[in-house]
């Protein structure tokens, strides 16, 4: 029998976003968060390298160089307005975080430490300015650790293992969702005034990947289907250093702290496509970087790898030809503790999944896809908007990466999606609060499950012939080679036909579990759907924008074309075929330039 449970303010999804939202949003409205999974299973967790704010606690920096990085890290397509406030608002977020109790690494005299990431510059001098706060390498997880004790202390209500199926809409106003119970196969309708979307990225659509495997664009997926739109879907971030075949993340911190990016002749060869930043150029500049290299032949033994290299000889020489400096104005130089002091886990995953001890070795990496630019259209109060006029839903709000307020535009710097989810998670939360408690929970509609329970139904009763792990796979490797980091309007085209293909075999899945408890197989061709839905919306959008700009390069369209493309897309899914709308970016002080590194 379905259960009825009745809050005012529904978060759905336990991650850094999610836990943000709930976290403000429980100070004053009742409050309660289904996650699929255990929150501090969330795949924040994965981001390692720090969360970047101005502190300034090492050298001077100001909110203002992180707000013009950010634009020209966005390759312009980033709204100026919701950058300048989220870098604005970084700082204290950062100590408020502190605040919580969250253990962040220290200087010597007691202050956060802070590391070079890529993109983050003293935008006078054009150099790499320490700007990402950190824990060691594991900063996200800290933040779920720090976020989910603070929830707990404000007594919010979890329901962990429940997956959402549908998003409840009723008079154009949102009412509350609807999910199953993992543990039981049990329907569950939450009635809420305010539903806040924090269900993070959709990467497991491509083979090499750094995403966990709760990463299928559910949130996104169930919203496209309630007939709203996706924002910039053809920008999808390829992060430089995966490790190799598997696609595990090895953070940017790596090169941070002095790691370089070595090719199969043993050179150093960022410095001649981003001569002045190196191997901190933007991740988009450095995938694509590692994939020229590779196809002219310089893989590691010809392969497709290349090598990041921390050990300390290496370290220590590149940081002597550049120049670089501690602080104090000493030469930078490293240790072998002092390396694994910053990057322990790192040190532990090339053991574990390579057999390589980074201290002794370089460690094969490949790009891997890591974030979605693009999602759910939102305002900085995370308030989803229905169309490019802006129009507001009411008491829907989505925060992370499944949004797009936009703040990364094409490409995102790194530490920026901790930034992201802190700030929009912390006011998400506190205006949805303040919408519920101003306009009290609607009624809900006739049969709300209805739609939930017809899409399970039809997943568990399926007949046909086709299996959900070899659609799976060819989704995957479709998206590697045709809507990966180079694309073409041959390779977008055959990717659209064969993800329609692809979507009329789903129609004939058959799962063979028919149970009802922790039913893996369901979830997974549940998932696959919601994969399938956006792969469509990425490719429609990706084959329409014929310029390359950020992490959307295109072979045939090399240049970046303002005049023609300055706007974001917005893509419905109807039926079988995709509509597509345009916006355009907000542009406050930082008129778009061409960029360099
Ligand atoms: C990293 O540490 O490189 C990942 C964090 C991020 O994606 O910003």
């Amino acid at each position: 029998m379905t259960q009825t449970h009745t809050f005012e303010v529904l978060v759905i999804g336990a991650g850094g976003a999610g836990l943000m939202a709930a976290l403000y949003a429980a100070q004053t409205a009742q409050t309660a968060v289904l996650s699929k999974l255990h929150p501090l299973r969330s795949h924040t967790g994965a981001a390692q390298g720090g969360i970047g704010a101005a502190l300034g606690n090492l050298e001077e920096d100001r909110w203002e160089w992180h707000a013009y990085d950010t634009v020209k890290g966005s390759d312009y397509l980033g709204d100026q307005d919701a950058i300048e406030f989220m870098c604005a608002e970084a700082v204290q977020a950062v100590y408020d975080l502190e605040h919580f109790g969250l253990p962040f690494s220290r200087t010597t005299d007691g202050r956060i430490a802070q590391r070079p990431f890529g993109g983050h510059t003293n935008n006078e001098t054009g150099k790499p300015v320490r700007r990402s706060c950190y824990a060691a390498d594991r900063t996200g997880h800290m933040i779920l650790q720090t976020l989910y004790q603070q929830c707990i202390r404000h007594q919010t209500t979890f329901y962990n293992e429940f997956q959402v199926l549908d998003i409840l809409i009723v008079a154009g106003q949102v009412a509350g969702a609807v999910a199953v119970e993992l543990a039981t196969g049990e329907l569950h309708v939450f009635r809420a005034a305010a539903v806040i979307l924090a269900t993070g990225g959709h990467g497991r659509m491509w083979e090499i990947t750094s995403n966990a495997y709760a990463y299928t664009g559910d949130g996104v997926a169930a919203l496209v289907r309630r007939g709203l739109p996706a924002e910039d879907m053809e920008f999808f971030q390829f992060h430089p250093t995966g490790i190799y075949k598997l696609g595990i993340l090895i953070t940017e911190a790596v090169r941070g702290e002095g790691g370089v990016l070595l090719n199969g002749k043993g050179e150093r060869f960022m410095p001649n496509y981003a001569p002045r930043i190196k191997d901190l150029a933007s991740r988009d500049v450095v995938s694509r970087s590692m994939y020229l290299e590779m196809r002219a032949g310089n893989g590691i033994n010809g392969e497709r790898y290349l090598h990041l290299d921390v050990r300390p000889e290496t370290v220590n020489r590149y940081a002597a030809e550049d120049g670089r400096t501690r602080p104090d104005g000493s030469p930078y130089r490293v240790s072998a503790e002092e390396i694994l002091g910053k990057i322990p886990d790192i040190a532990d995953f090339c053991r574990t999944y390579l057999g390589v001890d980074p201290i002794q070795q370089p460690i094969p990496v490949q790009p891997t896809a890591h974030y979605a630019m693009g999602g759910i259209p939102t305002d900085v109060h995370g308030r989803v908007l229905q169309n490019a006029a802006g129009q507001v839903l009411p008491g829907l709000y989505a925060v992370g990466e499944c949004a797009c307020v936009s703040v990364h535009g094409a490409n995102r710097l790194g530490t920026n999606s901790l930034v992201d989810l802190v700030v929009f998670g912390k006011h998400a939360g506190q205006h949805a609060a303040g919408f519920a408690r101003a306009n009290g929970t609607p009624a809900l509609p006739n049969d709300a499950e209805g739609f939930a329970r017809q899409q399970i139904e039809q997943l568990r009763n399926g007949s046909g012939s086709e299996k959900v792990a070899e659609l799976g796979k060819s989704l995957r490797a479709l998206m590697s080679d045709q809507v990966g980091v180079f694309r073409t309007q041959q390779g977008l085209q055959s990717a659209l036909q064969q993800i329609g293909e692809l979507r009329q075999r789903y129609r004939h899945i058959r799962i063979q579990d028919p149970g009802r408890i922790f039913n893996q197989e369901m979830l997974s061709a549940w998932e696959l759907g919601n994969l399938l839905d956006l792969a469509l919306l990425t490719s429609a959008a990706a084959a329409a924008r014929t310029e390359s700009r950020g992490a959307h390069a295109r072979e045939d369209y090399p240049r970046r074309d303002d005049a023609a493309w300055l706007k974001h897309s917005l893509a419905w899914l109807n039926g079988d075929t995709v509509q597509l709308d345009y916006k355009p970016v907000t542009i406050t002080h930082y008129p778009p330039k061409e960029r360099s590194y």
